[in-house]
C-alpha cells in the first residue's frame, strides 16, 4: 500500500480550518478537507484497480459510517464488482464503543471470493476484527480490508488495514460517513467536534 496521508500538526489561529459557519457551533475545525478527501480517495481506488487488475470482488461495506467512502471509493474502481453490506451497531451513543451487535447480514455468497471490506475508521480495532471472524467463516478466498481512517494510537486488537486513507491523531471526528449519536454523517468534510458537545451528555 502507498503510505496514508499523516495529519497531526494544528494551529488554532489558522483559519483555513474553520468549517463553514453553520457547523461552527459544534464542530471546532476541518481535519480533512472535501478536496483532500477527494483526491485521496481517487488515489485509493486506482492503487485498488491496479492491485486487483482480473479479480472480481465483492465488496462488503460496514454499516452506517462506511457509505460516502463506499459510494466514492467504488465510483471510481475499474474493476467488476459485487456490493453487499453488513451492519454493526455498539451500544452506547457516547464516543466509546460499547458492545457490538450486528444489525444487518451478508446476502451474497462469499464463499471462495475475493473480499473488499470497507469501513470508515479503523479505531481500537474491535468492530473490525468481529467483522473479520464472521466473514472469515463464510470461507471466502481472501479479504483485503479498506479504511478512510485510522488511530493507531487506539488500537486494542490486533487487526491491520491494508488500505488506509489517512492516519489520524487521538481526536473525536465527524463527517463523511462519521457520526456521533448519529448525527453529521453528512458533512462533506472530515470534522473535529467540539468537545462541549460530548462532554456534556
Ligand atoms: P473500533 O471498533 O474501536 O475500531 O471503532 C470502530 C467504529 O467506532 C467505527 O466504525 C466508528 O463507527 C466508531 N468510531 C471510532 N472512532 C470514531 C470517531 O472519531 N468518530 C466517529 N466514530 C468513530
Ligand atoms: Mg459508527
Amino acid at each position: 500500500m502507498d503510505k496514508p496521508d499523516q495529519l497531526g500538526a494544528f494551529d488554532p489561529q489558522d483559519h483555513a480550518t474553520l468549517p463553514p459557519a453553520c457547523w461552527q457551533a459544534e464542530v471546532e475545525r476541518v481535519l480533512i478537507t472535501e478536496a483532500q478527501i477527494a483526491q485521496r480517495v481517487r488515489a485509493l481506488s486506482a492503487e485498488l484497480t491496479r492491485d486487483f487488475a482480473g479479480r472480481e470482488l465483492v465488496v462488503v461495506a460496514v454499516l452506517n459510517g462506511a457509505i460516502m467512502f463506499l459510494a466514492d471509493l467504488i465510483r471510481h474502481l475499474s474493476l467488476p464488482l459485487r456490493l453487499d453490506f453488513i451492519g454493526t451497531s455498539s451500544y452506547g451513543a457516547g464516543t466509546e464503543a460499547g458492545e457490538l451487535v450486528f444489525t444487518k447480514e451478508l446476502r451474497l455468497d462469499v464463499r471462495g471470493r475475493d473480499v473488499l471490506l470497507v469501513d470508515d475508521i479503523l479505531d481500537t480495532g474491535k468492530t473490525l476484527r468481529r467483522v473479520l471472524e464472521k466473514l472469515h467463516e463464510l470461507k471466502p478466498r481472501e479479504i483485503k480490508t479498506c479504511v478512510l481512517l485510522e488511530k493507531a494510537a487506539r488500537r486494542v486488537e490486533n487487526v491491520r488495514a491494508d488500505y488506509i486513507g489517512f492516519s489520524i491523531p487521538d481526536l473525536f471526528v465527524v463527517g463523511y460517513g462519521l457520526d456521533f449519536a448519529e448525527r453529521y454523517r453528512n458533512l462533506p468534510f472530515v470534522g473535529v467536534l467540539r468537545p462541549g458537545m460530548y462532554e456534556n451528555r
